[in-house]
């Protein structure tokens, strides 16, 4: 594990941003693994100035999220659809059809985690595998519990993580319980592996991952057995 302190949030966007370049043009048909959140939307503004300034090609890229709430469809402002729409893909080259989520709307809910996963295969893997950390050490939707989910599947999310997440829910708002997540086993078949974190609520999720027990826990602590992950992170 590549671990990586940089002074501040502006850093991190950047530093981060020069890894995913680097990554497309090395192989311009590169497949990343993206995340939401607050804390990739500094390294998405990068990715799309270093576009625009012809720096990087997302003609031949292919893109594949983590995860998408449960019964939210697409166009819900809060969908991760919708999130990665508004925060990279409408802003860059990259074809429509070459990037793919959970659906959050699939009646049988098995059947997508199953296309998912197989979706993943045909496109040959992750090469780049981009990640934020939950505070309660969650990469994905990946809670803590007893056993590292191989395979994308259906969970529930935790307390901790709907308050964390209830922030981005006008009042009032039913914040969904349930999402579709790449498993820990699928994050880890990743070839290289970014995990970025930022702020001071990240601090105790982050100590654990890099220096604590690998657990199911803190389900981030497996990225320790991962031949090739960079952490870089700012307090
Ligand atoms: C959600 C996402 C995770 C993300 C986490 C932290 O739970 N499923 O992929 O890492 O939030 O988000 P933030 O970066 O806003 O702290």
């Amino acid at each position: 594990m590549k671990v990586l302190k940089v002074s501040d949030y502006a850093s991190l966007s950047k530093k981060s941003a020069t890894l995913i370049a680097a990554q497309i043009i090395r192989n311009p048909g590169s497949v990343l693994g993206l995340a939401t959140g607050s804390t990739p939307e500094g390294v998405y503004a990068e990715l799309i100035a270093l576009n625009k300034q012809g720096l990087i090609d997302f003609a031949g890229v292919t893109t594949v999220n983590l995860d998408e709430y449960y019964g939210l469809p697409g166009e819900h402002p809060q969908s991760y659809d919708y999130f990665m729409r508004q925060k990279l893909f409408s802003h860059v080259n990259i074809a429509a059809d070459c990037t793919h989520l959970p659906s959050g709307m699939a009646t049988d809910a098995e059947k997508e985690c199953r296309r998912y996963e197989q979706l993943i295969d045909r496109l040959g893997g992750i090469d780049l595998q981009l990640l934020g950390i939950g505070r309660n050490g969650h990469v994905g939707f990946n809670e803590p519990g007893k056993s590292f989910p191989p395979l994308t599947h259906l969970t529930d999310l935790t307390e901790d993580t709907l308050g964390a997440n209830s922030r981005f829910f006008g009042p009032g708002e039913k914040v969904p319980t349930q999402a579709i997540s790449m498993g820990i086993g699928t994050i880890m078949r990743a070839r290289s592996v970014l995990l970025i974190a930022s702020g001071p609520d990240k601090k105790w999720a982050l100590d654990k991952t890099i220096n604590g027990p690998v657990t199911p826990q803190v389900p981030a602590s497996v990225l320790q057995y991962h031949p090739d992950v960079t952490v870089i992170y700012c307090d």
